[in-house]
């Protein structure tokens, strides 16, 4: 017998099946043969939240959670964060190679030319609540675009696809900017062709009346670090978002709104915000003590720690307090970081989270460098969807050229009750569901 093989005997039926196994995994429809009989639906598996069940191959994004292993199409991200802007890493994971001198240039000029936005865009934008969240309005105008841009629901065009990927990356930052303006009563700021990517989108959240804006080179270069250790991350939640509503031939606008919603929740991206507030509820480095006894007590969780797959150090965060260093000597030492060392030191020591592998993960430091920087805490997840949009984009163009995807659709297993006698309305029962 083959040896990369697996033999499951059902004790069902006292039969023997033989599966391969490819690449560590057995595929899940090669069970479906496993029936006790002819009418049976076949053997399914049961994997809520995805715990052990690869969706997709790519080629994109590496991860060794036990290790503290994180590569972009084969290079370190260590080596990427010190070397590379943004764009070159963006390129890199839409397009699988490091771009040469030449198609750099050409790529940023392209996608600097995208950076405007519809007029209609901007009035659609003034329509939000004086105090609406900016991720709220950053998912639903990036949805929007995809009424200004029909023709992206051609997604099996790849000049098309391209094109739409180019807009995302360009407007991403002017609609986060103009979120952030909104949201504090400032007038739109226009794109300054003249910047970088992260020079540009700071001129676009903070220029007032100077004529033209200097970003501060340290804090530009910080942030573009920032953008590179969020561009992608494999099969997280707002990815599969991404691919779940793409895989449906959905508008990549559509698609990338969805991302962005996933990514808004407090496990997710949103965890960025909540650790400032988490700081700002500690309040002092002596109280740090009783906040991890409160969580261990079952009083929440310890914001910023814990992730899914990494069950070691999350090598971003490591990179991200490099950073912060270079931040602090322009912008002073954000008193919050004594708070968050201290979290830190006493999490790592304690029983409770040494035993379930809960590191700091990307989010725990972000926060308390994006404040340093100005940034308000609405503006954290914001931060966090302008790069990760890259990622979903190269997820999304993976997936259409993946011959073996099709719409996603999983399987259930179904607990309700079955043929119930119609019950007519005079003769029910009140459940009170509507009181609670
Ligand atoms: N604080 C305290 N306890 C925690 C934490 C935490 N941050 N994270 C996990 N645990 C505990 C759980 O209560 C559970 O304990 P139990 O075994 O006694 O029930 C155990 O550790 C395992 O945790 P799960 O929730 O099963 O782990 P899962 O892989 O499902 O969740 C997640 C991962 C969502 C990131 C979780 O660790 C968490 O909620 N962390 C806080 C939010 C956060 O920082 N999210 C950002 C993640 S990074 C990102 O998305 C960019």
């Amino acid at each position: 017998m083959e040896s990369n093989t697996l033999t499951i005997t059902d004790n069902r039926t006292g039969r023997t099946y033989t599966l391969p196994i490819q690449d560590g995994t057995v595929r899940a429809m090669d069970l479906r043969q496993i029936r006790i009989s002819d009418d049976d639906f076949g053997l399914m598996t049961y994997d809520p939240a995805f715990m052990n069940t690869a969706s997709c191959r790519s080629s994109i994004t590496y991860i060794d959670g036990d290790r503290g292993i994180l590569e972009y199409r084969g290079y370190p991200i260590e080596v990427l964060a010190e070397h590379c802007t943004f764009l070159e890493v963006a390129y890199l994971l839409l397009f699988g190679e490091l771009p040469n001198e030449s198609e750099l240039k050409e790529w940023v000029s392209q996608i600097t030319h995208h950076t405007m936005i519809h007029e209609t865009t901007r009035k659609f934008m003034e329509g939000f609540r004086y105090n609406a969240h900016p991720m709220s309005m950053l998912v639903s105008t990036v949805a929007a675009l995809s009424s200004v841009y029909p023709e992206a629901k051609n997604v099996h065009d790849e000049a098309n696809r391209l094109l739409q990927v180019k807009r995302l990356i360009a407007k991403m930052p002017t609609i986060a900017a103009m979120s952030y303006r909104h949201s504090v009563g400032f007038p739109y700021v226009f794109p300054d062709n003249d910047l970088t990517y992260t020079e540009n989108f700071m001129n676009m959240l903070w220029r007032m009346v100077e004529p033209k804006y200097a970003a501060n080179p340290v804090l530009a270069r910080a942030l573009d670090i920032l953008f590179i250790l969020h561009a992608d991350h494999e099969q997280n939640c707002s990815t599969n978002t991404m691919r779940s509503v793409g895989s449906s031939e959905a508008d990549p606008y559509s698609s990338v709104a969805a991302a962005a919603a996933a990514l808004s929740g407090p496990l997710h991206g949103g965890a960025n915000e909540q650790v400032l507030k988490m700081l700002d509820e500690i309040g002092t480095k002596e109280n740090v003590p009783a906040y991890i006894q409160h969580v261990k007590d079952g009083h929440g969780k310890l914001m910023g720690f814990g992730h899914r797959v990494y069950k070691n150090h999350d090598p971003r965060a490591k990179i991200i307090k490099w950073t912060a260093e270079q931040v602090f000597q322009i912008t002073g030492r954000n008193p919050k970081l004594d708070i968050a060392l201290e979290l830190e030191r006493i999490a790592l020591e304690d029983e409770y989270f040494v035993k379930r592998k809960l590191y700091p993960n990307v989010d725990f430091y972000s926060g308390i460098i994006y404040q340093a920087m100005g940034f308000k805490p609405e503006l954290f997840t914001v931060l966090f969807a302008i790069p990760r949009t890259v990622g979903w984009l190269a997820q999304w163009q993976e997936m259409h050229l993946d011959a073996e995807q099709k719409i996603a659709r999983p399987r259930q297993i179904y607990t309700g009750q079955r043929k119930r006698a119609f019950i007519p309305m005079e003769e029910r029962q009140a459940a009170a569901v509507l009181k609670a």
